[in-house]
């Protein structure tokens, strides 16, 4: 009874809507624009030439007059934020990482002077003390060499503060103590900065992707850190959903998944979750792995890229962070 005159006798031809670029972009369910992307950008003291960072091909250590030309470009792409993390000599980093708080942390000009020059560029200072402490780690100390939770949020919601104060838009705390949003949102309103944002890094693993970050801002020492006391187990999803929730019921703005590419799962739980914006983190690992095989010749470097944020656009996150921010907001703009 076909009335195909050869072939298949098929009702549903999912190939019709693939046919032609422009039937296909009608059916596009996601698409990526320059507002989602959020660019990280590193910065240190001292004048002279953006220092690169070798694990990080095209990523640099800005100088503050190079920091602040490169947040005039983002800003024409058409991309909101930035999110600024300090690189700090090592000879101001100590085991109680006063440097932190200290009113010539290079973080605190930066945030100044690119609030200054880009006003409407929204800015996202890292909350966390690893920049900081000889050791590395992201929290304090204590006689037994476990990170102590409460001293440390202490010095996170100093640290928050004087981000506020210079002008931070958002705070970012990274670090994965207990109970640091609310301790953040509490301080950050008796400072009378009761509309700075929190972006909390809600579910942040302990992961291997994060290498040529620790390299980036120095905090290595060569050796891996170990920072599963306090970072995530990667096996774990209804931790991250734990997490999340509490970050929400402390006070938290926007939550973020982070790494991004190897947990699409746990970005598409906690999407289903929250009725919070939820943020991805590309990391510096997921940057240097697409960068290293395209150098080798083994994978298209942009079409790789373009796909590994669509992909964690798909999975459900709202904003993404990724090195590559500039550079794929620039071609959507082409
Ligand atoms: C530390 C921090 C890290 C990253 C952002 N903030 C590294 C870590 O937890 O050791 C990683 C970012 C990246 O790898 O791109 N507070």
């Amino acid at each position: 009874m076909s009335t195909t005159r050869s072939g298949l006798d098929l009702l549903r031809r999912m190939r019709r809507n693939r046919g032609t670029p422009s039937v296909r972009s009608l059916v596009r369910e996601t698409v990526l624009r320059p507002e989602d992307l959020i660019q990280p950008l590193f910065v240190r003291a001292g004048e002279g030439v953006p220092e690169p960072v070798e694990s990080m091909p095209g990523v640099v250590r800005h100088t503050l007059a190079s920091l602040v030309l490169e947040c005039r470009r983002v800003a024409g792409l058409g991309m909101p934020a930035v999110a600024l993390f300090p690189c700090i000599e090592s000879s101001l980093k100590d085991a109680l990482s006063t440097h932190a708080t200290d009113p010539s942390n290079i973080l605190f000009a930066a945030i100044r002077a690119v609030k200054e020059e880009c006003p409407d560029l929204a800015i996202i200072a890292d909350v966390a003390l690893d920049p900081y402490t000889s050791h590395g780690h992201d929290g304090l100390i204590d006689d037994r060499g476990n990170v102590e939770n409460d001293s440390t949020v202490e010095t996170l919601q100093r640290l928050a503060v004087a981000e506020a104060e210079a002008g931070a838009d958002i705070v970012a705390p990274s670090d994965m103590m207990d109970g640091r949003v609310k301790a953040i949102r509490t301080a950050l309103d008796a400072a009378g900065f009761p509309r700075t944002g929190i972006l909390a890094y809600a579910a942040k693993y302990a992961s291997a992707y994060y290498g040529p970050f620790r390299d980036a801002v120095q905090s290595s020492s060569g050796q891996p850190l170990d920072k599963r006391g306090y970072q995530m187990d990667p096996g774990n999803v209804r931790e991250a959903l734990h997490e999340v929730h509490l970050d929400e019921e402390e006070g938290a703005d926007i939550v973020m998944v982070k790494p991004a590419g190897p947990y699409l799962d746990v970005i598409r739980a906690v999407r289903g979750h929250t009725l919070l914006p939820v943020a991805a983190y590309q990391v510096s690992g997921e940057y240097a792995q697409i960068h290293a095989a395209a150098r080798l010749g083994w994978l298209d470097y942009e079409a790789t890229r373009d796909e590994s944020l669509l992909a964690i656009k798909r999975a459900g996150a709202d904003m993404i962070l990724t090195y590559f921010a500039a550079e794929v907001a620039a071609s959507l703009q082409a």
